[in-house]
């Protein structure tokens, strides 16, 4: 009966640990959905950059792009999400938030 008892609390210990998403899977979360426009869009489905549109100016095709986010430090994140830009908006997001973004674009996935 007692051996019992400790494999029901192994098993209720580790179907918990299951439940909870990691670092890196709330960074992703926040990436594609931050309340807001998902920086996937601009950016590409990793951080690495993504062609926005395609554009003529004076007869000349011109392409307007987001640029490699990848391994930038919380530090810069912050400064670009806080600020007005032309083309990406501003975003609000708490330090814990932009720790997350920060983790899942300078992890990689498994
Ligand atoms: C509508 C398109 C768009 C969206 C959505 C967007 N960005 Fe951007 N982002 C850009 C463009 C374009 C630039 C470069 C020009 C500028 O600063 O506006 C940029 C610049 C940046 C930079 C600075 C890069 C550098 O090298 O200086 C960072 C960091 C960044 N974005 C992060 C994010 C994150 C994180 C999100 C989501 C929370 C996001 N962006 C959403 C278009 C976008």
């Amino acid at each position: 009966m007692k051996n019992l008892f400790f494999l029901f609390i192994t098993f209720l210990v580790l179907k918990s640990e299951d439940s909870f998403i990691t670092q890196y899977e709330y960074g992703q979360m926040l990436y594609n959905n931050p309340r807001g426009i998902g920086c996937v869009h601009c950016h590409g489905k990793d951080g690495s950059g993504a062609l926005i549109a395609k554009y003529k100016e004076d007869g000349k095709t011109k392409s307007l792009r987001g640029p490699n986010i990848r391994n930038k430090s919380i530090k810069d994140l912050k400064k670009s999400l806080f600020k007005r830009h032309k083309v990406m908006p501003t975003y609000f997001l708490t330090d814990s938030e932009i720790e997350a973004l920060a983790y899942f674009l300078s992890n990689k996935g498994d």
